[in-house]
């Protein structure tokens, strides 16, 4: 029997779905995300609409080929008609609605230029709100400069690297590694408080990295010393063992605008080779329930504890070693790499 990746289920929480302007009026798509088929729309009037992907009647995926009339969403298949609620409003060949078809809808909530989604498997109400930020409507920053990654990895295991402070050296390799100066977990939030030394040729610069975490999904980090830069992130669950984030990365106005791009896009860039570097360990590690770690390291098992408030179904407690499945395409090592192109006939 293959075993599953991780102990969690599917957190709970406000997750981004894409961006403001994936998604124009009138119009709608598939998407996948929470392991779940999904189908999002626009309405006339701009509102957004996340629902499942299923028609009740018989299974039509309405993000493949279903339009959006007016302030509902009509099936390709038979024509029957939804509505923001997910309830059938019209059977084009029949003079009853059918009051069983109901679509699963989802709060949607659009935040920092997101189409923010509330996932709870029970189908509870949201317990929180996003908040916007405020200093992107200040005018003092430019941007966003947008990049994005889907990776073969948990999405609370990547949320504990933020926590991590002695891998920049070893992966990263940084010379000095982030202190962590404040650790606060209240309620759905944490935030941390970081000092970091940024070693450059007029001498070393002292910087901070602070960032504020609005549930699982969404993450608001600022970063100050050399440039004052502030990053916007996502992170959705595709399936327990796949993740998708999104970085959205903002610089405080330097003066013009060739400026603010160059500096932002040398940033991006450099979070993005951190993100690169970060990849292979998060997907070729196991998770461990009970880490072996020096007294030097980060607020690990804080963050897990702060984590698990998001889960409504039970964390699986069989097993203390959680290894990823074996990828033989994802073995890059020499040999490997030599009996594949001896195989296929290549030269190298
Ligand atoms: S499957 Fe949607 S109307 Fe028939
Ligand atoms: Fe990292």
């Amino acid at each position: 029997m293959q075993q599953h990746r991780y102990p969690f289920p599917m957190p709970f929480g406000w997750f981004s779905v894409g961006y403001v302007e994936d998604f124009p009026a009138g119009s709608a798509r598939a998407t996948y995300y929470f392991d779940r088929h999904l189908v999002a729309w626009r309405d006339d009037a701009g509102e957004m609409h996340v629902q499942d992907a299923f028609c009740p009647h018989l299974g039509a995926h309405l993000g493949h080929g279903g339009t959006v009339e007016g302030c509902e969403l009509r099936c390709p298949f038979h024509g029957w008609k939804f509505d923001a609620e997910g309830t059938n409003t019209d059977i084009p060949y029949s003079d009853r609605v059918n009051r069983k078809a109901q679509l699963r809808t989802y709060p949607v909530a659009e935040r920092n230029g997101f189409v923010l989604v509330w996932y709870h498997p029970d189908e509870k109400p949201p317990s929180w709100d996003v908040d916007e930020v405020q200093d992107l409507h200040t005018g003092e920053f430019s941007g966003p400069i947008r990049t994005h990654h889907v990776v073969n990895a948990g999405v609370q295991e990547m949320g504990e690297n933020a926590a991590d402070s002695a891998h920049f050296r070893y992966v990263h390799n940084t010379e000095t590694v982030p202190e962590i100066e404040h650790y606060e977990l209240d309620g759905h939030r944490s935030i941390m408080k970081s000092r970091q030394r940024f070693p450059t040729p007029r001498g070393v610069v002292d910087g901070r990295i602070d960032t504020l975490a609005d549930g699982p999904g969404v993450s608001i980090v600022r970063f100050s010393g050399i440039v004052d830069t502030l990053l916007v992130t996502s992170s959705t669950p595709i399936d327990p063992e796949t993740t998708e984030t999104r970085f959205d990365f903002y610089v405080r106005d330097l003066g013009d605008e060739a400026t603010n791009s160059s500096v932002g896009l040398a940033f991006a860039q450099e979070v993005d080779r951190q993100f690169a570097e970060d990849t292979p360990i998060w997907e070729h590690k196991a998770h461990l329930v009970r880490p072996a770690l020096a007294d030097t390291d980060g607020p690990f098992m804080k963050f897990r504890k702060w984590y698990s408030q998001f889960y409504a179904e039970p964390v699986s407690d069989d097993r203390l070693v959680y290894p990823p499945p074996f990828w033989p395409d994802k073995v890059d090592d020499a040999p490997a790499k030599a009996t594949a192109s001896a195989k296929y006939g290549g030269s190298e």
